[in-house]
């Protein structure tokens, strides 16, 4: 399927110890109520792949493909913009401006002379300063997006074409999210932040909440659960909101959930490592922008070091031999650098006797895969993808 590449696999050893709960449901419950009613919601399209399945001697594998949301592009479109919202009606009621603004009210503009005066701020490497730059100007509010030197040009486009302020920093994704939060406490702005840390959690809850609609939307599409889940990890949010949506999906037949990073920003697998979150340093100069982060979530680690049956760590060249594989079927699929993670180290594990064996991957598996992107960078998907 793609060319044997090596690859780092960390069992859980704290898998199926108990914790606690992150994301409870009565939450998510508010998040898809909102989202669903959001103009031009519609659930992603989740694509059986019978032959990737077949080449890697599997039952099943579907690609659950998030290219289409909101049309920005990806999955992050449920997170940001939903807790920019969030926040946006809790600064109000704090300000006593508003008690209860409902959304259909900020997106009227009911409250705009309000909400003009907030500015919400976050870093991103670009899907989630899109999402948080699409939800404030839907919600009528200001917005300002740091990005690091390596986020491209196409990307800071893309962000400021909902009316956002972009801030370039130097450094990296980490550095970008230091950058936001000085100048969000210098100058009152709300930071809507997808990573957690310390004294940092309701906004991060509230995007991890929106995620959850894409795993449970694939729960629905599935026709019988799926027996694994192989999804990317950048900072872990997106892979914990779909662990803990899965286990509200299929209780204690819930999949085994294998967590895919870039292996030059594989800070979930050095945190499952050494037992606690654990911070990568170096370039992260991943082509995977959107897993190019050095620093776990904090919420999305508490789930995911008990619930995450495995951790890997997969090359760039993995990545870039499956966005072709996909780009080269029929009918095409189109996935970005960030999406194929997951995809690379089902593909990887499945060739190595050990790996497979190690998963539990075999003849009867059915894998869910999450496409979390489409082609957010164009420029950067024709130079990978070339046709032909
Ligand atoms: C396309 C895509 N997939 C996956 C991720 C990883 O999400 P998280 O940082 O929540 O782990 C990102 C993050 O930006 C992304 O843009």
């Amino acid at each position: 399927m793609i060319p044997r590449h090596p690859f780092q696999l960390l069992l859980n050893r704290r898998f199926g110890t108990p914790g606690t709960v992150i994301l409870p449901d009565g939450g998510y419950r508010r998040a898809r109520e909102a989202i669903t009613a959001w103009p031009g919601y519609a659930p992603t399209p989740l694509l059986p792949l019978p032959e990737v399945a077949r080449g890697a001697r599997l039952g099943a594998v579907h690609w659950k493909d998030e290219g289409a949301r909101f049309g920005l592009g990806s999955f992050k479109a449920l997170g940001g913009a939903y807790a920019v919202m969030r926040l946006l009606q809790a600064e109000l009621a704090r300000r006593d401006q508003a008690r209860a603004a409902t959304p259909e009210e900020l997106a009227a503009g009911a409250h705009a002379e309000a909400t003009r005066a907030i500015t919400v701020t976050c870093a991103t490497d670009g899907n989630h300063g899109r999402s948080v730059a699409w939800g404030a100007e839907r919600f009528g509010c200001r917005c300002v997006i740091f990005v690091h030197e390596g986020v491209s040009q196409a990307r800071r486009d893309a962000i400021a074409r909902y009316g956002a302020e972009i801030r370039v920093v130097p450094g990296t994704y980490d550095d970008a999210v230091r950058a936001a939060q000085r100048a969000a406490e210098a100058e009152g702005w709300l930071v809507v932040s997808d990573t957690s840390y310390p004294g940092y959690t309701e906004v991060p809850r509230d995007v991890m909440q929106g995620y959850r609609l894409m795993a449970e939307e694939a729960a629905e599409a599935l026709e019988k659960p799926p027996t694994h889940v192989f999804v990317q990890g950048g900072v872990g949010g997106v892979a914990a909101a779909v662990s803990v949506q899965m286990r509200a999906c299929y209780g204690a037949a819930a999949p085994r959930l294998v967590v895919v990073e870039p292996e030059k920003a594989a800070c979930l697998l050095a945190s499952a490592e050494a037992g606690q979150p654990t911070a990568v340093t170096g370039a992260l100069d991943t082509l995977m922008a959107g897993l190019a982060c050095g620093e776990p979530s904090l919420l999305a680690w508490q789930e995911l070091e008990r619930a995450a049956f495995a951790f890997m760590a997969v090359p760039d060249d993995a990545a870039v031999a499956c966005m072709r594989l996909l780009a080269r079927r029929a009918p095409p699929v189109v996935a970005g650098e960030s999406a194929v993670a997951g995809l690379a180290g089902l593909l990887l594990a499945a060739q190595e006797p050990f790996a497979r064996a190690a998963l539990g991957l075999d003849a009867e598996s059915r894998v869910l895969l999450f496409g979390t992107e489409g082609a957010t960078d164009p420029d950067s998907y024709a130079r990978l993808v070339p046709p032909g």
